[in-house]
């Protein structure tokens, strides 16, 4: 056997120990998304309970049309995150009645991601011409100067309500910092609603985001050597009315230690003590106005679905 030591530990080794030394448990949500992870979310986005994905689509397609004709034409359509681009599709073919050539720049950190976007995206809409980036954006987003003429940026799926607040407002000032005048965002919000539909949405009956929770324990044990036992942690979701936000954890359900493998540490859990994993902000229509403003956008229309689940916000510079 090869000595620990002599094994580098992975990038995320500092954030996992001073997330599991803290007064409050927290493990960066940065580590769902390896391959597992990535197979799992993908299972998510389909389940019955999980509406966000498919509701997103459904106003893409009912609307798409009236978000195209807000923006003038010659615009460049860039995408924050496109992942495989399966949504965007739609709102693609609506810009490209519009306007004979779309330009489509899709960002992602995964060039494999964006290698599907292009094949996806240049299969299905014969007037769009694809330019894919690859970008990590915790090193800014100075890549979106480098794109010429105006721009549409898409920040699509809700992926702003797993940040925090301040950090929401500071991503997105840091967006309009790269963005000039007739520039304009178009944001995916998920909305409040009943927690009888939201919290079913990341507690699903089939057991898939369970799953999904634990693979960040299951990749520390493939990745670290840790020893966590799957079955001793249950999957929570809460709803918090105060913080508008659904929480999720991993709750110990006996006392335990466990070996910590490369970090060369060990953490205790008492029973029922949670470890946090991530939030997921829902929003009235006022959060999401002051957080556009304090960002330095304006909201200038927004397009819901039939139940008003979620919704897409135009912001213009
Ligand atoms: N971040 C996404 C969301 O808030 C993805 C997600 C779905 C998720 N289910 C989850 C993240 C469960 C953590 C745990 O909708």
């Amino acid at each position: 056997m090869i000595a620990r030591e002599l094994i580098a530990p992975p990038p995320y080794a500092e954030d996992v120990q001073l997330g599991l030394f803290g007064s409050q448990k927290t493990l960066p949500c940065k580590l769902f998304y390896d391959r597992a992870g990535s197979a799992l979310f993908e299972q998510i986005t389909r389940l019955p309970e999980y509406y966000p994905t498919r509701t997103e689509l459904e106003i893409l397609c009912g609307h798409g049309a009236e978000i195209a004709k807000e923006v003038r034409p010659g615009v460049t359509v860039v995408e924050l995150g496109s992942g495989t681009a399966t949504k965007t599709t739609t709102l693609l073919q609506a810009f490209s009645r519009r306007q004979m050539r779309v330009p489509y720049v899709p960002v992602d950190i995964s060039p494999a991601a964006l290698a599907e976007a292009q094949e996806r995206v240049q299969s299905q809409c014969t007037r769009v011409s694809v330019r894919p980036v690859v970008a990590d954006f915790s090193q800014g987003f100075g890549f979106l100067r480098n794109i010429r003429g105006r721009k549409l940026v898409l920040y699509l799926g809700s992926s702003i309500g797993n940040f925090d607040p301040g950090p929401a407002v500071e991503m997105l000032s840091q967006i309009r910092s790269q963005l000039a005048a007739g520039d304009a965002l178009l944001l995916g919000t998920d909305l409040v609603k009943d927690p009888s539909i939201l919290v079913p949405a990341y507690d699903d009956a089939q057991g898939i985001t369970a799953q999904f929770n634990k693979n960040i324990l299951a990749r520390l044990n493939r990745e670290l050597g840790a020893n966590f036992d799957l079955s001793f942690f249950s999957h929570i979701a809460a709803w918090s009315p105060v913080k508008s936000r659904i929480e999720i954890y991993l709750e110990s359900l006996r006392p335990q230690v466990v070996d910590l493998g490369l970090l060369n540490s060990r953490v205790k859990l008492a029973n029922g003590e949670r470890i946090h994993t991530e939030n997921s902000y829902k929003y009235t229509m006022p959060m999401v106005r002051e957080m556009l403003e304090l960002s330095g956008f304006s909201l200038d229309a927004s397009w819901f679905d039939d139940r008003t689940w979620f919704a897409l916000h135009l912001a213009r510079v």
